[in-house]
């Protein structure tokens, strides 16, 4: 997907012409990982960056100019446009803003630098290293015992209360899908912010921040500051599958915590549980995920329960659901009241993290009108029947969507901070 540049010398990006590297109107650009390590700036703008470990970068330059970016970065090369930009960028110089690259102390001296009226090649050079992306060994020297932390204490959670799994797996999907995995959820209300906890999908529903809490203060005893909630949701979510029967996956590490919350994008990012199939499918493909990741991911629906309140409506009303079944769920949530009854999201194994989930659909026996949607005669019919078949392809998608998913706009580097109380900022 990418040529070697001409003018950088070790820029491997290329033509941003749709399909080579950027999507028309998404503005992404696309670099496999640890190959493409810059900061595309149009005219006096930034408009994309290359991987999310360079979201200082973008953070510090969005509304700058070019000029005071550099300042920023420590070098800035003009690059030969060899395809016009889909959007804003026609006609414009691009730049690209090199940093974090080993071949800095050489380009610093460049000729290429200093031609620029620009001052390029300065400072901030740890800053900008310190911009790194997630890694999986990120805590091994400076808190060993992390990863034993969280699994431990995920145990003991969910020894106690098998559901608690659950809704831990849910805290990080609900963290992840709200300006990103940066434990946004876990703050609460105070004088200055304004939490995400009583948003419509979290009010009443979300759980485990005592859970999270104890293995905070856990981490906090044995390496002070240094593991992040956002890190501790993301390693939780993966134990509390594993322990419940779910595959592993490997969680990278590195993220750090917002100071900030946003109630009305845990409003709007967060689905709910009466959309149709294009409605999930397009709410999914707007954090980046296709149809079949959204189905897959869909499958964390394999354990944990759901209120009277959010299934009525089908049981009741809906015709694609098995008679027997909405009977029974009917016996705990009543026409009128009983909001908050629990059911199971599987009802054949609830606990279990299988592929009962599927089955279930193909039987009619889906909880949620947004569950059954996805066996509702549309194009993920195939899927579900495939993952009915096969809980292996399951749970190699799901663990490959959740890896994803892990690392939606992660804070890194100088971004954000290490809460040392999940619920507040320092
Ligand atoms: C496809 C769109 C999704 C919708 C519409 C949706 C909606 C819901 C709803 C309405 C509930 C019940 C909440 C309650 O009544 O308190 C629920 C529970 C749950 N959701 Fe989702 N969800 C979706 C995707 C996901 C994803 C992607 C994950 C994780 C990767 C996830 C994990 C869970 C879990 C584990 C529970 C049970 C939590 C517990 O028992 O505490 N969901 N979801």
């Amino acid at each position: 997907m990418y040529k070697q540049g001409d003018e950088t010398g070790y820029w491997k990006g290329g033509g941003l012409g749709e399909g080579q590297g950027m999507m028309k109107n998404q503005g992404v650009i696309y670099g496999r990982k640890g190959e493409v390590e810059a900061t595309i700036i149009v005219g006096e703008q930034v408009v994309e960056i290359a991987k999310e470990e360079w979201k200082l970068s973008i953070n510090r330059c969005r509304n700058l100019t070019v000029s005071s970016c550099c300042l920023f970065d420590v070098c800035c090369h003009r690059w030969k446009r060899e395809a016009s930009l889909e959007e804003g960028g026609v006609g414009k110089e691009a730049w690209i803003v090199h940093n974090q690259n080993p071949k800095l102390s050489s380009m610093t001296s460049s000729s290429s630098c200093s031609s620029f009226t620009y001052i390029c090649c300065l400072l901030l050079l740890i800053t900008t290293m310190a911009s790194a992306q997630l890694t999986a060994n990120f805590y091994n020297r400076t808190c060993p015992t992390a990863m034993s932390i969280i699994r431990g204490g995920v145990s003991t959670a969910i020894a106690r209360e098998r559901r608690m799994g659950a809704s831990l797996l849910r805290l990080h999907f609900h963290d992840c899908f709200v300006n990103g995995c940066d434990a946004s959820v876990l703050l609460d209300d105070s004088a200055t912010i304004t939490g995400e906890k009583t948003a419509g999908p979290n009010v009443n529903s979300i759980r485990g921040f005592e859970v999270v809490d104890t293995i905070k203060s856990q981490l906090e005893s044995s390496c002070p500051g240094v593991v992040s909630c956002a890190d501790l949701l993301a390693v939780a979510a993966r134990d509390a599958t594993v322990q419940l029967g779910g595959q592993t996956w490997n969680v990278v590490l590195g993220r750090r915590d917002s100071t900030t919350a946003s109630l009305s994008a845990a409003n709007t990012d967060l689905p709910s549980p009466f959309l149709d199939l294009p409605q999930l499918i397009s709410e999914f493909a707007n954090k980046g995920f296709s149809a079949q990741e959204m189905v897959a991911l869909t499958g964390a629906h394999e354990i944990g329960q759901a209120r009277c309140g959010v299934f009525k409506q089908r049981i009741y009303n809906e015709t694609n659901i098995d008679p027997s079944f909405a009977l029974a769920m009917q016996r705990n949530c009543p026409r009128t009241g009983g909001d908050a009854n629990l059911a199971p999201l599987d009802s054949t194994t609830p606990t279990v993290f299988d592929n009962a989930f599927f089955r279930n659909l193909v039987n009619q026996r889906g909880l949620l009108h947004s569950d059954q949607q996805i066996y509702s005669g549309g194009s993920t019919n195939a899927q579900v029947d495939r993952y009915r078949l096969n809980s292996a392809a399951f749970f190699t998608d799901f663990a490959n969507a959740m890896v994803k998913m892990g690392n939606l706009s992660p804070l890194t580097g100088a971004n954000g901070q290490i809460r040392t109380n999940c619920r507040r900022p320092n």
